[in-house]
């Protein structure tokens, strides 16, 4: 028994198998292989609760840094939060209370923050900068 296998054929098998998944790798952004390893890092997040600060800590979680501290304004929307890093298996973050809006309380959380963690290795200042 014989094959006739056409060169055009031959081209769309080759696409297919090695031209197509290069090009979707290279579409879907390839690797990244300069992940930063940050598992002995400690992290600040302020309005860590909702948008891109609670995304940044959901993400971060996941690369297993030594703690995330999240600090929120509201200890409802702050614990609420946190338990949804939790569902998604990472332990590793609490809640610290920081109300931007109020000095005592930014005194206060540095305090806390400071008194626990001596090195704070990351801070995305991300809380009520627009107006800045
Ligand atoms: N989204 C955009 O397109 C965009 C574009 C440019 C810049 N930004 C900046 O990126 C940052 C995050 O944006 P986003 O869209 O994620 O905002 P968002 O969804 O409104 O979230 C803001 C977070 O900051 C907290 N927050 C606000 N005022 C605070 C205060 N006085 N003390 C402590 N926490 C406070 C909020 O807490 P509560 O839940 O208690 O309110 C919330 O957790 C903001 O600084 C924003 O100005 C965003």
């Amino acid at each position: 028994m014989t094959f006739n296998i056409s060169p055009n054929t031959l081209d769309n098998l080759m696409y297919a198998s090695v031209l197509m998944p290069i090009k979707m790798f290279w579409i879907n952004g390839g690797t990244n292989k300069h992940y930063y390893h940050i598992k002995d890092k400690v992290i600040v997040i302020t309005g860590a609760n909702a948008g891109i600060g609670f995304e940044c800590a959901l993400e971060l979680a996941a690369m297993k840094p030594k703690a995330i501290v999240l600090a929120c304004r509201d200890r409802g929307r702050g614990m609420t939060a946190i338990s949804e890093i939790k569902m998604a298996g990472h332990f590793n973050c609490e809640f610290m209370q920081l109300d931007l809006n109020d000095l005592v309380s930014v005194k206060e959380f540095a305090k806390e923050v400071t008194a626990k963690y001596p090195v704070i290795d990351i801070l995305l200042n991300n809380a009520g900068i627009m107006a800045l």
